[in-house]
């Protein structure tokens, strides 16, 4: 074969590739770009094969660039040694006190450095963390605390945390719970003032034997997510599924020179999993502030000289709802990381602001699936070609709408959808995508695998989750199925709220469900009541019931009183409907009362008020 033979073939293949792919796999280039941006990932799978984990890379990060700044909280500024050394004085405190790798610890603050050194100090003695949300209060707290297992709680200084603690004290001393307080003038009886024992213990490094015996399976975290039934699920965060979650932000393209911005609690995997340990992956800075702030925000982000913001969608609808200001411009912020960004508020925040990377993703706390807008696609939270979807396994099934349930063909398998559909988006478990589940009973895990779905004996992770896939495989997030609805980016459980709600002497029956608000992302929660005969309904007491036993987010901000259990239909789609029904007044013949925060009740909903509420005018907290 002369030379020319073969420049001509290779000339040939030149030209012809482009258009044979393009004809015969039109999404190559676009799989090629995708892959080409995720390749950060390839440390992760030897980071896996190594056990190397986040507290291992903390180390290291403090161990190369001890004065970098690791963490900035309103003036306090800590290096990467400081916060090295304070989380060594932690540990070894915990450890003298004869605490040890496997045991586990529970945490009750709101956001601040202290809340870190103790994560760290403990995770450096391979302690598990519960990170208890800071909105329980009483059964719920008590109760999320108990599936810890946890013999010992930290509180933070805060006078409500405190006093949470002390209506639920007589049941923790009880267990034998011993409670420490981050605060020397608590003096009450049984709770013990930590932060002088801290500051006085050795700084010295915690030596790695002490969590020599810890594997990647292992819990590092139990993080708290709305079960479907009932009461809050401790999600188990295992080392490995923590080391996949410190490689998001550098997927983003986030490096050691970026300033991270995080106003989300650590109690979420959004602060504490991509937040906190991409942070420490890629060695760079992080803020984190206490409390969300529509109106310090950006006077933050330029305090800080911030360049990137964790989001969740409603942060940035609170951001382009504050009044236009001539320095809107004027950040570094590239780019934003989360989720839950609405279309609506998409490009409007993009130009406003001169944000120019929306990372949108799709993830949940314990799930084995997720999607990472990398290709920068307009309201897209991913991309998952047939490529994509063999290198990180997940499939989109047909599914009931009443019952939330996969739809099974007469095989009893259940049926993909095709790209243009919206499907219930599910992922097989495996090694190396796995299911670390949920502390406590087995069953309570279960109920989020599938079995025999395509084949006998396989199991899949269910998201719960509705996503669309369009034609070119871009993925967009449509809708929660069943039980759960999000709202201040919170999750709720509905039958938390039925069981707080039936407790009431007055109700016979609670049926809660989520609807939609224009404006507002999320639901809002709503209950369709039946009050038992002979009984009337006091709202200012119910408020009152309601306050109590519930987080604020999950309290029901719309009422409707039925008179009787409606017997047609099965129960499912009576939620079905009353959730198309929503909370107005010119659908629903019922009468409907409406959350009222000020006067500490609820109040009629007349179509004056709806009108209000729809056009924004009132607001709903
Ligand atoms: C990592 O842990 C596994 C056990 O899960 C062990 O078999 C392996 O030798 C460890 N690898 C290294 C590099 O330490
Ligand atoms: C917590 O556990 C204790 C002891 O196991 C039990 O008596 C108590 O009822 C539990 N409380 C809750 C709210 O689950
Ligand atoms: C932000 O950048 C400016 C200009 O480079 C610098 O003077 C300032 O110290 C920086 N602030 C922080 C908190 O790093």
């Amino acid at each position: 074969m002369g030379w020319e033979t073969v420049l001509y073939s290779v000339l040939a293949g030149v030209v012809t590739a482009p258009i044979l792919i393009k004809l015969f796999y039109p999404h190559f280039y676009t799989d090629v770009r995708f892959i080409l941006k995720s390749l950060p990932i390839t440390r992760l799978e030897k980071n896996i094969k190594n056990n190397v984990s986040v507290i291992t890379r903390f180390i290291q990060q403090a161990a190369a660039k001890p004065d970098r700044t690791f963490l900035m909280y309103q003036d306090e500024v800590y290096t990467y040694r400081e916060m090295d050394q304070w989380s060594n004085r932690v540990g070894n405190f915990f450890h003298a006190r004869g605490l040890r790798a496997g045991e586990t610890f529970a945490i009750f603050m709101l956001n601040e450095p202290a809340y870190l050194a103790i994560f760290l100090g403990l995770s450096k003695l391979g302690m598990t963390t519960a990170m208890l949300n800071n909105n329980l209060r009483s059964k719920s707290l008590l109760h999320c605390f108990n599936v810890s297992g946890a013999k010992n709680l930290i509180v933070g200084k805060d006078e409500a945390l405190i006093s949470a603690i002390l209506e639920i004290l007589p049941e923790l001393q009880q267990q034998g719970v011993t409670v420490w307080v981050m605060g020397d003038q608590v003096q009450e009886n049984g709770v013990l003032p930590l932060e002088d024992k801290i500051e006085a213990a050795s700084d010295a490094p915690i030596p790695a034997e002490l969590r020599s015996g810890i594997r990647m399976k292992d819990m590092i975290a139990y993080i708290y997510t709305s079960g479907t039934t009932g009461l809050p699920k401790a999600a188990k965060i295992s080392y490995g599924r923590m080391v996949y979650a410190s490689m998001f932000l550098a997927l983003c393209g986030v490096t050691a020179e970026d300033v991270v911005y995080t106003a989300l609690p650590l109690y979420h995997s959004a602060a504490l999993c991509i937040g906190l340990a991409g942070t420490v992956e890629t060695g760079c800075t992080w803020v984190l502030r206490k409390k969300f702030s529509a109106s310090r925000f950006w006077d933050d982000c330029r305090k800080y000289n911030v360049t990137v913001v964790q989001y969740i969608g409603e942060l940035l609808r609170y951001l382009c709802a504050q009044p236009k200001r001539p320095d809107d411009l004027d950040n570094q912020v590239w780019a934003a990381v989360g989720n839950g960004l609405r279309p609506e508020i998409w490009s409007e925040f993009q130009e406003r602001f001169g944000v120019s990377n929306i990372m949108e993703f799709y993830a949940a706390t314990e799930g084995n699936v997720g999607f990472v807008n990398l290709l920068q696609k307009f309201g897209a939270v991913g991309y998952a070609s047939p490529l994509m979807r063999k290198l990180r396994p997940c499939n989109f099934v047909k599914y009931d709408v009443a019952t939330g349930e996969p739809i099974r063909d007469e095989n009893g398998w259940c049926i993909e959808t095709k790209p243009g559909e919206n499907g219930l988006v599910i992922a097989p478990i495996t090694q190396r995508t796995f299911f670390d589940g949920y502390a406590g009973k087995k069953e309570l895990s279960e109920k989020k695998v599938l079995r025999d779905v395509f084949k006998k004996g396989d199991g899949y992770f269910n998201s719960g989750d509705v996503l669309f896939m369009d034609t070119d495989y871009h993925v967009f997030f449509v809708d929660r199925l069943g039980d759960t609805f999000r709202w201040k980016g919170e999750n709720v459980a509905t039958t938390e709220v039925s069981q707080v709600l039936s407790e009431h002497d007055a109700i016979q029956e609670a049926n809660v469900y989520g609807v939609k608000i224009p404006g507002y992302d999320g639901r809002a929660g709503m209950a369709s009541l039946i009050v038992r005969p002979d009984h009337s309904l006091d709202f200012p007491a119910l408020y009152e019931h309601v306050a109590q036993y519930l987080p604020s987010y999950a309290a029901p901000r719309f009422l409707r009183l039925q008179q009787e259990i409606d017997v047609t239909g099965t129960f499912k789609q009576k939620k079905v409907t009353a959730v198309e029904e929503g909370f107005d007044p010119h659908q629903v013949s019922d009468p409907l009362y409406f959350m009222d925060t000020s006067r500490k009740t609820y109040i009629p909903l007349d179509t004056g008020l709806y009108q209000g509420i729809v056009n924004g005018q009132v607001t709903v907290n």
